[in-house]
């Protein structure tokens, strides 16, 4: 397995791959676990050749905390990925190999995907990620990028970054992988100590309930629901929960049945913040 640290050996292993029929991109900011390993096993099936890029991109983080406590292990990473295919380059820069100056965010008009949920409580979150995502599609031009559901804003901001800057790659979401509680996969659940992460599977365990409510009440009466049964939860605090349409995400006014919806959340474990969502 080949581990590249700088642009100019990246560049040099793109040029002499230019036979490469098709490269499939996995973003990851690494501390990979199965999620992530099922988009880089979908690129393998898909791609002739797969490339993971492991980056901590500190423009995406509002919270210094949350940057700081964030896992790394590369070693391990490595081990996973080698288990997959031998096959796999990896791309692992440094902040100013990546960000070569100033270590700031471009901004980006995602057409009002940025201001809900995620964009609403982590100011300049998704500049950060439209910045670092950008910068990795031009340098790598993959045919296609894998990005997880989990993220299920994240995602469609991403599909809105490429119309916008007119990159021509095929945005593939994948659907959430599950730990046996139901929490979903995430690097953050490292910090769970072992109580908080088999309570953490109440936040599953919820929004499945509040798929059944969704299906015979409102969107208002199952949101209150759902924040009733954390108000009830010693060890669990919600920040949000938001249902909203899958392609705008702009809030339920009425229901329509042509419409697709998901439910998102946002809680906190201790100090670890966790999201997860689920199509209604
Ligand atoms: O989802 C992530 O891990 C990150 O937001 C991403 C897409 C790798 C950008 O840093």
């Amino acid at each position: 397995m080949q581990l590249i640290n700088t642009k100019k050996e990246l560049k040099s292993y793109l040029d002499s791959h230019k036979k490469t029929k098709t490269i499939g991109l996995v973003p990851t900011m690494g501390a990979l676990h199965m999620g992530h390993i099922a988009l880089v096993k979908k690129s393998v099936e898909e791609n002739d050749l797969t490339l993971v890029s492991i980056f901590v991109n500190p423009t995406q983080f509002n919270n210094k905390e949350d940057l700081d406590k964030y896992p790394s292990t590369l070693e391990a990473d490595l081990t996973l990925l080698k288990a997959v295919s031998d096959g796999i380059v990896v791309f692992a820069p440094s902040a100013s190999e990546i960000y070569s100056g100033e270590i700031i965010s471009k901004t980006y008009d995602f057409e009002g995907l940025e201001n809900v949920m995620e964009g609403e409580f982590r100011k300049g979150h998704f500049d950060g990620v439209g910045t670092i995502v950008e910068k990795l599609l031009r340098l790598i031009s993959p045919t296609r990028a894998y990005f997880g559901e989990k993220d299920f804003q994240q995602l469609q901001i991403i599909k809105k970054l490429v119309k916008i800057v007119h990159l021509p790659i095929e945005i593939i979401g994948c659907p959430i992988v599950r730990e046996a509680n139901g929490l979903a996969m995430s690097s953050r659940n490292e910090r769970l100590d072992t109580e908080l992460r088999q309570e953490a599977g109440f936040i599953y365990k919820t929004l499945k309930a509040a798929k059944l409510k969704f299906g015979t009440k409102s969107a208002n009466f199952t949101m209150d629901w759902v924040k009733k049964q954390f108000n009830a939860h010693q060890k669990l605090n919600l920040e949000y929960v938001k249902i909203a349409d899958v392609d705008q995400l702009k809030p339920v006014k009425r229901k329509n049945k042509k419409v697709k919806y998901r439910a998102f959340i946002a809680v906190y474990a201790g100090d670890v913040r966790l999201i997860d969502n689920i199509a209604l």
